[in-house]
């Protein structure tokens, strides 16, 4: 009888037991006498030590000839070893080569350039840091779903392909829609809001999309956006729940994702430090702190990428800007009840340099001057008719917020750019592989 498959993760608990293991060779060190086989399954990784003399010739040899990321099947006996990381190895009773590549593994231990490791992303993927990044990827999406869903929130999917802009006309991808046109998807707030009409407590989460030329660390042209909505939420609540769901997010991290983020170095110290209450600063007092630091962008314009950097160096936990100029916020944002020029919104921004997370707003929940903004911004107005009805049949109060899952990744797993956060980054001169 042959042993049973077992992942690497289950090794400890098999101590002393036979098994066959299925997976990968990423690395191998050989005595003459003795292979060291470095195997992964994709569970965790698990040194095998294969003893010539306990082994049949044959097998030896053919271990001996394995290229790199050889696919294998390895019967052996799980044996204590406290230098170990998982506390286990090995001992290796036959290795059966499902596939042995015919060359070498292009993914060496130099250092490669970027541009190389983004053509081979599908052979990246494998390697322990990629595999860390996606793992903490992955965390941040079910902690914040887990949140929302034990909070009251409903899921409720929104279209990719849609006949309006969500934030404005620039920065739109259109596609050919058989006779007509059709755009990709900017946000899934306009239907998340309607849906929030329907069901009260929502959230849509998908990829969004932005034709921006921006070659910075912050954009990708395909991202993921988390976006709840929520009936009778003003601008306060709104800001609360931000707050509330990115400490449960980074409290998940710190509580599974330890061994990840100690490996990509990720200073702990600074994550542990994101609790409630963060700052909050007006736009205007951003504008005048950010003078302060350095920078010359004047009352009335965007804060750049350089200003959300020296501005949240200055933080050590996500600091809410609020309540922008309406000129250069989306349509859709309700006026500041006590100045026309302002809206009631939100950006927050991670701290370390990190920037914009989050973009949230209370919406315009009157039809006549959501009508008269559309009209201002000379969007087509007949794309927004059901998106009016909103604000005719039962208007209400409501507020919402897109959270950007790879600027929240590469924040809390610590990276120099948004690029590694997402397993297939899109950006204007990549869309292979
Ligand atoms: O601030 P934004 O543009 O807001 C909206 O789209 C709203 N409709 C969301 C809402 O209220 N439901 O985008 C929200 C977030 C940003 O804070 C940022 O984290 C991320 O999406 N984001 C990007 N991430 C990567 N690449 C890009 N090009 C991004 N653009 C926005
Ligand atoms: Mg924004």
């Amino acid at each position: 009888m042959t042993a049973p498959w077992t992942y690497i993760k289950d090794l400890p608990s098999r101590e002393g037991k036979e098994v066959v293991i299925r997976g990968w060779l990423y690395n191998m060190r050989s005595s003459g006498k003795i292979h060291f086989l470095q195997l992964r399954d994709g569970t965790g990784t698990v040194q095998g030590v294969m003893v010539k003399k306990e082994v049949s010739e044959e097998n030896f040899a053919e271990a001996k000839g394995l290229w790199l990321e050889a696919s294998v099947e390895v019967a052996g006996t799980v044996r204590k070893d406290d230098r170990a990381p998982s506390g286990v190895e090995l001992t290796v009773s036959s290795v059966s080569v499902i596939q042995n590549p015919s060359e070498e593994y292009p993914i060496g231990k130099k250092d490669h350039g970027i541009d190389f490791l983004l053509d081979h992303r599908h052979l990246w993927l494998r390697s322990p840091r990629q595999q860390a990044i996606l793992k903490i990827r992955e965390a941040v999406i079910w902690s914040a779903r887990e949140f929302l869903r034990n909070d009251g929130y409903m899921l409720v999917d929104s279209p990719i392909i849609s006949g309006a802009a969500g934030e404005g006309a620039s920065g739109l991808f259109e596609l050919d829609y058989f006779d007509s046109k059709a755009y990709l998807a900017q946000t899934g707030q306009l239907y998340a809001e309607a849906a929030a009409a329907a069901f009260g407590k929502v959230y849509t989460l998908g990829p969004t999309f932005r034709a921006e030329k921006s070659k910075t660390r912050r954009h990708l042209t395909e991202f993921w956006m988390l976006e709840p909505e929520v009936a009778f939420f003003d601008h306060e609540a709104n800001m609360d729940l931000q707050e509330r769901l990115i400490c449960h997010i980074v409290a998940y991290a710190l509580e599974h994702c330890r061994r990840e983020l100690e490996f990509l170095e990720r200073d702990i110290s600074k994550l542990e430090a994101v609790k409630a209450p963060f700052p909050h600063l007006q736009y205007d007092e951003a504008i005048e702190m950010l003078k302060k630091l350095g920078s010359d962008t004047p009352y009335g314009s965007d804060l750049g990428n350089d200003d959300e950097t020296i501005l949240t160096k200055e933080f050590d936990r996500p600091v809410f800007i609020e309540n922008y100029p309406k000129k250069i916020k989306a349509f859709y944002m309700k006026e500041h009840p006590e100045n026309p020029d302002l809206v009631l919104c939100d950006d927050l921004l991670a701290p370390e340099g990190y920037g914009e997370i989050i973009g949230g707003s209370q919406r315009e929940d009157s039809y006549d001057r959501l009508l008269a903004r559309i009209r201002e911004e000379k969007l087509p107005e007949e794309a927004y008719d059901w998106y009016l009805d909103l604000r005719k049949y039962g208007t209400f109060v409501h507020s919402g917020f897109g959270m950007g899952i790879e600027r929240v990744v590469a924040w809390i797993a610590g990276l120099q750019h948004i690029r590694e956060a997402i397993p297939w980054p899109r950006t204007i001169y990549r869309v292979k592989p």
